[in-house]
């Protein structure tokens, strides 16, 4: 089938991992407990802090949280910007881009057109995406096996 099995046991937080699935990169990041607690504080920031926008498109049932995930830890996500489909670089630490405001928590930004969003793929108000990342159908096999699609 086009679902993808992906082995997680050698990410370590604070990494990303890419996986192809689809034909579209697939992000497996391990948020920081520290990267974990940031999420609950932005909300006013952000576009669609809860994931109402078209939820059946973005974001299925158990994602459907603040860290948009079945676990609080792994962030799953296509890393394809809905803005125009650029994809989204890595930006966890604070202070890693002079361009951005220093109350940056850290997350992904996309360099077409400066979307940027946090570490659960929700984009800030008034960038030129609608919305935020995808969140591919996902469920865990295990501990340290996870299957995309
Ligand atoms: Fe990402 Fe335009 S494609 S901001």
């Amino acid at each position: 089938g086009a679902a993808v099995e992906v082995d997680i046991s050698a990410l370590k937080p604070d990494e990303k991992m890419v996986v192809a699935w689809r034909g579209k990169p697939v992000w497996i990041m391990r948020r920081t407990p520290e990267q974990v607690a940031e999420l609950a504080k932005n909300d006013d920031k952000l576009a669609d802090p809860k994931s109402l926008r078209k939820p059946d498109e973005f974001t299925p049932p158990y994602a459907r949280n603040e860290q948009r995930s079945i676990k609080p830890e792994y962030f799953v996500a296509v890393g394809i910007c809905p803005h125009l489909g650029c994809s989204p670089s890595d930006r966890f630490t604070p202070g890693a881009q002079p361009s951005l405001p220093d109350d940056w928590p850290g997350g992904f930004l996309c360099p077409c057109h400066g979307s940027t969003f946090d570490l659960a793929g929700r984009v800030y108000k008034n960038k030129p995406s609608p919305d935020n990342l995808e969140v591919p159908p996902h469920m865990y096999l295990s501990d340290t096996r996870l299957l995309i699609g």
